[in-house]
């Protein structure tokens, strides 16, 4: 079995802000969340990914950091902040957090003082430009938001350039002094005791920046230097990144060419979340088999890992404008559910209209799929969307723990509260909330409980190789199975909406006792493999053999 804790983990994303307040201030914090760790080790998740916590302005949900070395103030100090990692791995939960270091917040003081002077001495950590860059206007992250890439920053008398934006001054990567930094900031968390990081916007770190150069050349020897520190400080730490690039272009944040992966251990499978949405708005595995068959071979120790929902909007910019507008029309009709022309800022419940048996279907198709489950805070229980709140901010509103005021997020004012809890319709926290999902056998929170430890009883999943099974099924439905040393798992989902019989005979010879451990209802045995039946929406998976040496 793979020693690589990665490639089986369940991840699980939250913002601190919105998950628990403890101190009643509005704002979620660290004391919060040590009070919810027993919650999270029954739901099965064995490790955190936390969104930034350091101070920052906030004009960008904390992904502008002013400080590296500290935490936000409103979430308590650096010693809450140790007890939380001490208190998560008295449970055998592990720690990731953001690292954020494509750029930092205008308000950071490197760049107060870069700005301030061509001779101060963080002047060069930042990257500028005398003359107008003729090429400002394109690369925008966050269109209709944003319309350039480079500023006049009036006090510097220069341009400096921002990814993202304006108020997220980019940091220069090709100076030695600021990739020792970023080394330092890495060896500070890591030595406190994180198991790692999710690393922001990973191809816009390694760009080496030419005004006037859309398409600047990449530094991917800073990932090899990145990897080879981090693992000295911590030999078992992952560096998870966020690289939503075209297939061909993967394998470089992976590994040099050498056949295992020296670089980044993980990375988020966007080209699979384009194309599960896809399928899942035709109701056609199709796409899915594409994604399988069309995503280069990674190199070893490299691992996916593989989301519905995360923090931002869905992105659909991989797929073609014909594609996308499938998904759109199914997931996200009205104009107002779509952001930056490629995305949809909505949770999963709401966009498959709170249809229990479609929901199960798609995470059981995301967490029996190649690489690392992760799963976004309140997706657990089915939670809603707030369209009436600005942006990505719609999909980020407080947990929704119990029937008390506000979702028992909080003992807080309504005002002073961070972001409003969904209070109404049927994602309103007295019909939606863990206290309830508690009180019901049935609830979604009980099938992910189950789902998950059914999950940990399969290491082939996620650690061992996932293949798409090539054998004529009905339509609608995708087979798919996961095989290594310790055995072999055959999963069937039927995406479409009929009842079927699906005939694996074929595979017969491969099982020992084959039987269902995991199902959306009670089928027939599963006997020779011939006369499989499944639900519409419905979902099978099947043991096919089981090493006794695990
Ligand atoms: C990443 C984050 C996003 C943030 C951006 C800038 O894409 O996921 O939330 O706005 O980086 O840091």
């Amino acid at each position: 079995m793979s020693d690589r804790w990665y490639s089986k983990a369940v991840i699980y994303c939250l913002d601190v802000d919105t998950y628990v307040d403890s101190d009643g201030d509005g704002v979620g914090d660290f004391r919060g969340l040590i009070g919810r760790l027993d919650y999270l080790v029954r739901l099965g998740v064995t490790c955190l990914w936390l969104n930034p916590i350091h101070p920052t302005p906030d004009r960008d949900d904390g992904y502008d950091v002013t400080d590296f070395y500290a935490v936000d103030p409103r979430y308590g100090t650096l010693g809450d902040f140790a007890e939380l990692l001490h208190q998560a791995g008295n449970r055998g939960i592990r720690v990731i957090i953001d690292l954020v270091v494509n750029h930092t917040s205008d308000q950071h003081p490197w760049f107060q003082s870069a700005r301030s002077s061509p001779d101060s001495p963080y002047r060069d950590w930042y990257v500028w430009s005398a003359e107008a860059p003729p090429d400002r206007h394109q690369g925008m992250v966050f269109p209709g938001e944003q319309d350039e890439t480079w500023s006049y920053d009036r006090t510097a008398k220069a341009w400096y350039y921002h990814r993202f934006y304006r108020f997220q001054p980019d940091l220069n990567v090709a100076n030695p002094r600021v990739r020792e930094e970023i080394k330092k900031i890495t060896a500070f968390w890591l030595q406190l005791g994180v198991s790692g990081f999710r690393i922001d916007a990973a191809p816009f770190i390694i760009e080496l920046t030419e005004p006037g150069n859309p398409n600047s050349p990449k530094d991917f020897e800073f990932l090899t230097e990145l990897r080879q520190h981090v693992q000295w400080r911590r030999a078992d730490a992952v560096l998870l990144a966020e690289a939503n690039v075209e297939p061909d272009g993967l394998v470089d944040y992976f590994s040099d060419g050498g056949g295992s992966s020296n670089r980044l251990h993980m990375l988020f499978d966007f080209m699979l979340n384009g194309r599960l949405m896809l399928a899942l708005a035709r109701r056609d595995p199709e796409p899915i088999i594409e994604a399988l068959r069309d995503t280069p071979a990674l190199p070893s120790g490299a691992s996916w890992a593989t989301f519905l929902r995360n923090h931002d909007e869905i992105d659909l910019s991989r797929l073609t404008a014909e594609q996308r507008n499938e998904v759109f029309e199914e997931f996200g009709p009205d104009e107002e559910m779509r952001l930056y022309g490629r995305g949809i800022r909505r949770r999963l419940a709401p966009m498959l209209g709170n249809d229990r048996r479609r929901l199960e279907l798609a995470y059981s198709l995301q967490f029996t799929l190649r690489g690392t489950p992760v799963l976004r805070y309140g997706e657990e229980i089915g939670m809603g969307e707030d369209l009436s709140l600005p942006g990505r901010e719609a999909i980020r509103t407080p947990m929704q723990w119990s029937y008390l005021p506000n979702g028992g997020f909080s003992s807080a004012e309504v005002e002073q509260l961070v972001r409003p809890v969904i209070a109404d319709g049927e994602f309103g926290y007295e019909k939606l909330n863990v206290t309830a999902q508690r009180h019901d056998p049935g609830s979604l929170l009980g099938w992910f409980e189950r789902m998950i430890r059914t999950l940990r009883e399969a290491p082939e999943v996620g650690a061992g190789s996932c293949t798409y099974v090539d054998v004529l099924a009905p339509p609608g439905v995708l087979v798919h199975r996961a095989d290594d040393a310790s055995g072999a798992m055959l999963f069937l989902h039927n995406l479409g909406t009929d009842r079927v019989t699906v005939d694996l005979q074929s595979l017969a010879g491969d099982a020992e006792f084959p039987n269902d451990v995991f199902a959306d209802q009670e089928y027939d045995p599963v006997g020779k493999l011939d006369a499989l039946e499944l639900a519409g929406y419905g979902y099978r998976w099947i043991r096919l053999h089981r090493s006794p040496a695990g």
